[in-house]
C-alpha cells in the first residue's frame, strides 16, 4: 500500500519505493505536515511537533499559548488568522474580507487517479499510482478545498493539485491557488533555480537560502527563458553523485511562482503554483477550479539521481503519444539556411542533398504562408504562398518523400499579424484590453485564446494545412509574450483569469490537433526553449531547445535542461559557423557531437559544405544513427559541468546496460594543460567493456573509478566521443 492512514494518531504515511511523506491532522482540524524524505518503513511519530509559546506567535485557543499556526508546519497554509509566513492561498468573499480558515472534513484514498480537467497531468495504471483526497472546508464561507496527492510507489514520485468548490450562495474570488506547498522542517539548504533569456536559457543559479524568500516567476503569460518552472532544494554537500534533494517542477505552461521561505524556527516553506499577479478566478456558487499539477522528487543520491527520476517519469507517465518511446527522425530545417527567403528550387536543393547524406526528414519553416518575407507580416494566413510555392504543399511533400525523407511544417498558431487577411476580418481577435494600445512584440499580435471561437478558428486553419498535404511533424512555434491581457467575452471581475484562459484555451487546441493527427510528431518551440515545460511536452514530446545552436553555449543550455527533461526531448542542431547567434567558430566535429547529445539534426545550407565537410556529416549520421537507440532512449549521466569548469562531460548508458557512449568537451585550450580524466558513470563495476574503437578491454570498475586519460591537444573547443560495448 502506497497511502497508509493511522486512525489512531490521524497520520497519513505516502511511501513509495524510496520515499516517506508524512502528514496528521491536528486537533481534529489542522493538516500538518511531519516528514518527507527517505523512506521510513513505520512510522511513529518519532518527530512529534513540540509545543511551545512562542512570542508574536497567535492562538486559536486562548487557552493553549502553545499552538499557533505560525509555528505550526503546514501542508495548504491560509493568511489572516495567525500563520505570518506566505500562503498557499487566498480568496476574497463577497464582503471584500481575505481571511480564510481550512479545517480538515474527511479524506479518501483511491486507487489510480483522474486527469485534470483542461490540463496537462501525469497518468498511471490503478496498479502503479494512488490517490490521497483530502477535503479541506472553510465554514464561514462554504469553501471547499480538495487536497490531491498521487504517488507513484515505483517511480518514486509524489504529485500534487488542488481543487476550490465554491458551496455557498455567493460568489468568491480565488486570488491565490498554489498546487502545492509543504513545511520541510530542516533548514541548511541551497535552492537551485534555471534562469536565462532568450538565446540563453536554462542557466544554474545555486544559492544558499539563510532567511526570508527566495522566489522565481514568470509574469509573461508563458512559462518563459527567463525561469523555468523548477526549484529545487539542495543540501550544501549535495552534489552531482550524492546528497538530498528536494526538487518540484510544474506541470503548467503559464505564469507561475515558486518559493522558499525560511522562517524564524529553522523551517522551509517551499512552494510552487501559479502566479497570483494576473492570476486570479472568480468563483461563482457550485462552480471548481482545478490548479494545475506539480511534481515533486526526493532522493538522497544527488542530482544526477533526481533527474532519472524526472526522466523516467516524464517518458512513462506525461508524455503521450506514439513517438514517446520510439527513435526520432534526424532531421534538416532549411530555417537557418534560407531564413524567409526561398523559393521550391532553393527547397529542393536542400532537401537532395539533405537526402543524399542520410537525413530523415525535411522540415519547412517560417515563410511559407500568406505573403511573409519577414517576421510582421501574415500570422493568422495559413494559406500557401503561392509566389514561393506555385505547386503548393502537397506537391511539395510529395517530392520530398520521393527524396525518401519525411516532410515537416512550421507553425506559429498562437499569434496574429497586423498585416494580415485574417487582422482584416477579425480585428477582435487580438488579445487586449478596451482602450489601451496594443503592444507589438516582434512585429505581432497575441490571438485571444481565451475564446472559444478563436481556439475553433485555430484547429480548423491548422487542420486544413495537415489535411491539405503528407505532413508528418509539425513544429509548433510562439516568438512574443503576452501584453495587454484582457478579453471584452468575459466581465470586469474575470478580466482577472484571461492569462489562465489563454493556456486553457491552447491546451483545447493542442488536445483536438493532436488527438486528431496521431501519426504527426510534434516539437514545439518559442523563439528556441522559451516554453520549455512539462505541461507542453504533454502534448508534445520533443522541444526546439534554444535558437542558439553554438557548440559552447548550447553545452550549458542542454546540460541545465537535462535537470528535469531527458535528452530525446531536446532538439539540437548543427548550424554554420562562424555562429548565427554567438559569431564564434567551433569546429564541425564538435558541433555534431553536441548536437548528438540530444534529439539531432542539421540547420544549414548543405550546399555550401566543402566535399570534405560533407564527408564529415555524412560520418555523423552514420555515427548517430548507431548511437541513436542509447542517446534516446537510454539513461543520461551528467559528469561535468561546463558552468563549473573549462570542460563538460557526459555520458549515456543504453537500456539494457550493453551500449555506453561518452562525450568529454574541452571549451578552452590551455597553457600548460592539465591532463583531463573522464570517469564514467552507471556502469557494472564487474563487467568487462570494449572501446569500440581500438578493441581495448576495461572493468567497468576501471572505467569509473580509475577513468580514462583524455588526450591533450592544442585546439580550442575540441571533444571526443568513446563507445563501449559490455562484453
Ligand atoms: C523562432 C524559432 O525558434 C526559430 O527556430 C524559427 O522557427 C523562427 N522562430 C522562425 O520565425
Amino acid at each position: 500500500m502506497a497511502i497508509l492512514y493511522d486512525k489512531n494518531e490521524n497520520i497519513f504515511h505516502l511511501k513509495t519505493n524510496a520515499t516517506s511523506y508524512v502528514m496528521q491532522i491536528i486537533r481534529d482540524k489542522y493538516l500538518s505536515h511531519l516528514y518527507w524524505g527517505r523512506k521510513v518503513e513505520n512510522y511513529n511519530n518519532s518527530r512529534a511537533i513540540i509545543w511551545k509559546d512562542r512570542g508574536f506567535a497567535p492562538n486559536p485557543d486562548y487557552t493553549d499559548r502553545t499552538f499557533s499556526l505560525d509555528t505550526l508546519p503546514q501542508e495548504y497554509p491560509q493568511t489572516g488568522n495567525g500563520d505570518f509566513r506566505i500562503c498557499a492561498y487566498s480568496v476574497r468573499d463577497e464582503n471584500g474580507s481575505r481571511i480564510s480558515n481550512l479545517e480538515y472534513k474527511s479524506h479518501k484514498i483511491i486507487k489510480g487517479k483522474n486527469p485534470l480537467k483542461g490540463l496537462p497531468a501525469s497518468f498511471a495504471s490503478e496498479d502503479e499510482v494512488q490517490t490521497l483526497i483530502i477535503y479541506m472546508q472553510d465554514s464561514v464561507i462554504n469553501l471547499v478545498v480538495e487536497l490531491e496527492y498521487n504517488v507513484f510507489e515505483k517511480s518514486n514520485v509524489i504529485t500534487r493539485n488542488v481543487r476550490f468548490t465554491n458551496k455557498s450562495s455567493s460568489p468568491l474570488t480565488l486570488t491565490k491557488m498554489l498546487s502545492m506547498s509543504v513545511d520541510i522542517r530542516e533548514k541548511e539548504f541551497d535552492v537551485i533555480t534555471l534562469y536565462g533569456a532568450h538565446n540563453n536559457e536554462r542557466n544554474i543559479d545555486r544559492r544558499s537560502l539563510k532567511s526570508g524568500i527566495i522566489q522565481i516567476e514568470s509574469t509573461r503569460g508563458t512559462s518563459s527563458p527567463q525561469q523555468s518552472p523548477f526549484m529545487a532544494l539542495a543540501r550544501k554537500n549535495t552534489d552531482e553523485d550524492q546528497g538530498d534533494v528536494y526538487a518540484i517542477n510544474f506541470v503548467y505552461s503559464g505564469n507561475f511562482i515558486a518559493c522558499a521561505q525560511a522562517d524564524a524556527f529553522e523551517n522551509v516553506r517551499l512552494q510552487m503554483g501559479m502566479n497570483p499577479l494576473n492570476g486570479e478566478w472568480y468563483l461563482k456558487p457550485d462552480e471548481t477550479f482545478q490548479t494545475p499539477e506539480v511534481v515533486m522528487v526526493y532522493t538522497y543520491k544527488g542530482l544526477n539521481h533526481m533527474s532519472h527520476i524526472f526522466h523516467d517519469f516524464y517518458r512513462n507517465h506525461l508524455m503521450r503519444g506514439k513517438y514517446v518511446h520510439k527513435i526520432r527522425p534526424i532531421l534538416i530545417n532549411n530555417w537557418e539556411a534560407t531564413f524567409f527567403d526561398f523559393n521550391e528550387q532553393k527547397l529542393l536543393n536542400l532537401a537532395k542533398k539533405a537526402s543524399d547524406v542520410g537525413i530523415e526528414m525535411f522540415v519547412l519553416d517560417d515563410g511559407w504562408f500568406g505573403h511573409r518575407d519577414s517576421d510582421d507580416s501574415s500570422l493568422g494566413d495559413w494559406f500557401v504562398d503561392k509566389r514561393k510555392l506555385p505547386h503548393g504543399l502537397s506537391w511539395l511533400s510529395d517530392e520530398i518523400h520521393k527524396l525518401g525523407m519525411k516532410f515537416g511544417l512550421w507553425f506559429e498558431p498562437e499569434m496574429i499579424s497586423e498585416d494580415s487577411e485574417l487582422y482584416k476580418q477579425h480585428p477582435d481577435y487580438v488579445l487586449h484590453t478596451e482602450g489601451r494600445p496594443y503592444t507589438i512584440g516582434r512585429g505581432q499580435l497575441v490571438l485571444d485564446l481565451s475564446r472559444k471561437d478563436v481556439c475553433d478558428y485555430v484547429i480548423k486553419s491548422v487542420r486544413d494545412i495537415l489535411n491539405s498535404a503528407k505532413i508528418d511533424y509539425v513544429k509548433w512555434d510562439m516568438n512574443r509574450h503576452l501584453t495587454d491581457v484582457g478579453s471584452s467575452t468575459y466581465l470586469p471581475c474575470q478580466q482577472g483569469e484571461i492569462t489562465h484562459r489563454y493556456v486553457l484555451g491552447l491546451y483545447y487546441i493542442m488536445q483536438t490537433l493532436t488527438d486528431e493527427f496521431p501519426d504527426i510528431l510534434f516539437e514545439s518551440c518559442s523563439s528556441g526553449g522559451g516554453r520549455f515545460d512539462a505541461g507542453m511536452l504533454y502534448y508534445m514530446p520533443q522541444t526546439w531547445c534554444s535558437d542558439n545552436t553554438d557548440a559552447v553555449c548550447r553545452m550549458k543550455i542542454q546540460y541545465a535542461t537535462s535537470f528535469m527533461f531527458p535528452p530525446i526531448t531536446m532538439g539540437a542542431h548543427v548550424s554554420v559557423v562562424p555562429n548565427q547567434q554567438t559569431g564564434r567558430v567551433t569546429p564541425l566535429s564538435t558541433r555534431g557531437y553536441v548536437a548528438m547529445s540530444g534529439n539531432f539534426g542539421y540547420e544549414l545550407d548543405l550546399n555550401t559544405l566543402t566535399d570534405e565537410e560533407i564527408e564529415q556529416v555524412k560520418e555523423q549520421i552514420y555515427l548517430y544513427k548507431e548511437i541513436r537507440e542509447t542517446i534516446q532512449n537510454g539513461i543520461f549521466y551528467r559528469i561535468k559541468s561546463p558552468f563549473e569548469e573549462n570542460i563538460a562531460q557526459w555520458n549515456f548508458v543504453s537500456n539494457d546496460g550493453k551500449n555506453v557512449v561518452a562525450f568529454h568537451f574541452e571549451i578552452l585550450s590551455q597553457p600548460a594543460a592539465p591532463v583531463k580524466l573522464l570517469k564514467l558513470k552507471g556502469l557494472d563495476a564487474n563487467a568487462q567493456y570494449k572501446n569500440l574503437s581500438d578493441g581495448k578491454i576495461y572493468g567497468g570498475d576501471e572505467l569509473m573509478y580509475s577513468g580514462i586519460s583524455v588526450p591533450l591537444k592544442k585546439q580550442d573547443f575540441r571533444s571526443q566521443c568513446y563507445r563501449f560495448y559490455k562484453i
